[in-house]
């Protein structure tokens, strides 16, 4: 049996790191599709590097532009690698353009798509990745929601409860692993890990200055990674000298995911509007303050663990970062660290 496994950005490659391994344990044969959305080393071959990932077998290397253009130079890739594998599923994971693209391109070609990650809602109707998702779990034939609350949107929207698993988080297994492996462990430190990168935040001037401002008034010391596209953003708005200057901030490059891991387990709390980073920060035990209304994981948010702060103010997110200081139990919204092995299971059970 012979799987295609579309990978494009950092999220996905964490992801497949579960996963990869855990189709080689149920005899399945992965063909590794890399669509080169995220290119910078930094982005995509230190992750390969981090991880002992497989070389992919196919890479694209031409995707930069809009997102219409994205996604269709992405298709058409995507297209070739299938009519010449002919494989009997096509595994796409999460909400990039990426999945959305080998989605199409796959259930135009009939072969089966299967979704890990599905199921996730926001009420953003046009936020890029809720577009992606949706599309991806029209399309798919065998869907893995990681939550509860995913599951949930899934069969309320009328998916067959035969073809929708509830397995848990490919992330949690990826950090248990990486922690497991790499002999990283929770610590408390004293500073604060911020990242931003959604579009809502990296390409708005004004709300970008408010999480900056918030940054350089932080309470504590600042760590901050910063991803290319926000890097350019920053020095675009002419925001990256005030943040520069600040004793307490420093900024890094964006990091690998073992790095990264480090140093998510020692800080204090994470400030952020990525949806792995919320989920990583949970899964160690870290506050985390979410700087983008969409609610991922209802979960999170019920817990206490997880609060939203608008980055309409600067004022408004110094005020969580202040006061967010939760206290209660942290329920196992994210499944047991067996998602990958799940997935690998039942692909084996049906196209074997
Ligand atoms: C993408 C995903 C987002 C995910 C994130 C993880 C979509 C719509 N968005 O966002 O869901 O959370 O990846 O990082 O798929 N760029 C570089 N170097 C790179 C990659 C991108 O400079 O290696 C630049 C691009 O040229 C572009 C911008 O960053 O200007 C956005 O890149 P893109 O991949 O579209 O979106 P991300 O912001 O990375």
């Amino acid at each position: 049996m012979k799987i295609v496994s579309i990978v494009g950005t950092r999220p996905n490659l964490v992801k497949e790191y579960a996963v990869h391994r855990q189709l080689q344990r149920w005899g399945i044969e992965e063909v590794l599709v890399h669509t080169g959305q995220h290119y910078d080393y930094e982005m995509s071959d230190l992750f390969f590097e981090e991880l002992s990932l497989p070389r992919p077998h196919y890479i694209n290397t031409l995707v930069k532009g809009s997102h219409a253009q994205e996604t269709a130079t992405i298709m058409v890739f995507v297209e070739d690698v299938l009519l010449a594998e002919q494989p009997d599923a096509t595994l796409v994971y999460g909400d990039v353009n990426s999945t959305l693209a080998a989605a199409v391109a796959s259930a135009k070609l009939r072969v089966p798509v299967a979704h890990v990650e599905a199921g996730i809602r926001s009420q953003a109707h046009y936020n890029p990745e809720e577009v992606n998702r949706r599309v991806a779990d029209v399309l798919a034939e065998v869907l893995f929601p990681a939550t509860q609350s995913a599951y949930d949107h899934l069969i309320a929207e009328g998916y067959d409860p035969k073809v929708t698993h509830l397995v848990g988080d490919t992330i949690l297994d990826a950090l248990q692993q990486a922690m497991r492996e790499h002999h990283i462990a929770v610590t408390q430190g004293d500073y604060l890990v911020a990242t931003v990168h959604r579009a809502e935040n990296a390409d708005d001037p004004a709300r970008l200055a408010n999480i900056v401002e918030a940054l350089c008034r932080a309470p504590q010391p600042v760590r901050f990674p910063v991803h290319p596209r926000t890097g350019k953003s920053l020095r675009q708005f002419g925001l990256w000298d005030r943040l520069e200057r600040q004793s307490h901030v420093e900024l890094l490059p964006s990091l690998g995911f073992l790095s990264f891991l480090r140093l998510l387990a020692g800080c204090d709390r994470v400030v952020t509007d990525s949806g792995g980073v919320r989920r990583e920060g949970y899964m160690l035990g870290k506050p985390v303050v979410t700087l983008i209304d969409l609610i991922w994981f209802p979960e999170l948010i019920a817990s206490g663990w997880n609060q939203v702060a608008d980055p309409g103010s600067a004022e408004g997110i110094l005020e969580v970062l202040r006061s967010h200081r939760p206290q209660g139990e942290r329920p196992p919204v994210f499944g047991d660290g067996r998602a990958a092995e799940r997935i690998a299971r039942i692909l084996a059970e049906r196209y074997q």
